[in-house]
């Protein structure tokens, strides 16, 4: 697919998509937010893919936030519609039912480190800085900010970040939990890869179904939240991978998934 404002390359099943606007730090205007969604919508839709790792071009961005020049437009009613559609972009990679990694290579600002929360596992490079540092713009994050954030780093950390506006470095993030692990800048997109392969050698039914229960499970009481994972692993039982990785571990051998 072309696009104006990203890449997106698939090599061997794993898709790697950059936001490529370097000479705004990757910005996220509506133009490059409309093309996410049309990226993430033709790598659900397309089997061939079995895994995004998400990074951002150039040495200095992961995402640098969402487009200041836009936002000093909106009003109250095209606020609340800005947030919504970058809510229903997000969700989508949420949602996906194939593993998205952030790679997070620079600054990840307002909507970059929303995006990256958005993904589900964060790997970051020496040089990353996370914040939300909407409060200094005279506005609160909208794409998930303060909802994803307190929930991945707990509400005081998250309080503090969205409060004070300050920077995290990649160490400052790892040790709060808000990324996994942190590289070199030269060894962040091997490692991203290295961690999808792993993810793509297992069961992607299975693999699916993990992404759905962790999203489903943290929004219900624990009790419900129980009974869905019974449920969903009764479904999970009645699948082909199933018989075939139980059979394979027994027969001593490499499962040959099919994701049925
Ligand atoms: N929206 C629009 N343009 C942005 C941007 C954003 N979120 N972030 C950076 N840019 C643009 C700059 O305006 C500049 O454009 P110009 O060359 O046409 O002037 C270009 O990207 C390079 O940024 P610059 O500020 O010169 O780089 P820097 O190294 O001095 O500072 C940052 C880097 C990230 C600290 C600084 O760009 C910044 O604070 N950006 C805004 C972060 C933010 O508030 N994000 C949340 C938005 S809701």
């Amino acid at each position: 697919m072309e696009f104006n404002n990203l890449l997106l390359e698939v090599k061997d099943g794993l898709a790697v998509l950059t936001i490529n606007r370097p000479d705004k730090l990757n910005a996220l205007n509506n133009e490059v937010m409309k093309e996410i969604k049309a990226a993430f919508e033709h790598i659900r839709e397309n089997d061939e893919v079995k895994a995004v790792i998400v990074t951002g071009a150039g040495e200095k961005a992961f995402v640098a936030g969402a487009d200041i020049t836009e936002i000093h437009t909106l009003d109250e009613t095209s606020g609340t519609y800005f947030a919504q559609v970058g809510h229903d972009i997000f969700t989508l990679i949420e949602k996906l039912p194939k593993p998205v990694i952030a790679a997070v290579n620079g600054f990840a600002l307002g909507g970059g480190c929303e995006l990256a929360m958005a993904c589900h596992i964060r790997l970051a490079s020496e040089n990353a800085r996370f914040g939300q540092p909407e409060v200094s713009l005279g506005i609160t994050p909208g794409y998930g900010g303060t909802q994803r954030l307190p929930r991945l780093v707990g509400k005081g950390r998250a309080l503090e970040m969205v409060m004070t506006g300050n920077m995290v470095s990649a160490d400052q993030a790892q040790s709060i939990g808000l990324v996994n692990h942190v590289y070199a800048a030269d060894e962040l997109m091997a490692k991203a890869e290295e961690m999808a392969r792993t993810i793509m050698s297992k069961g992607p039914a299975a693999v699916a179904m993990c992404i759905r229960l962790v999203n489903e499970g943290l929004d219900l009481p624990l009790d419900e939240a129980k009974a869905h994972e019974a449920k969903l692993f009764g479904e999970i039982c009645a699948t082909g991978d199933m018989k075939e990785g139980t059979a394979a571990f027994m027969e001593k051998r490499k499962p040959n998934f099919t994701g049925k």
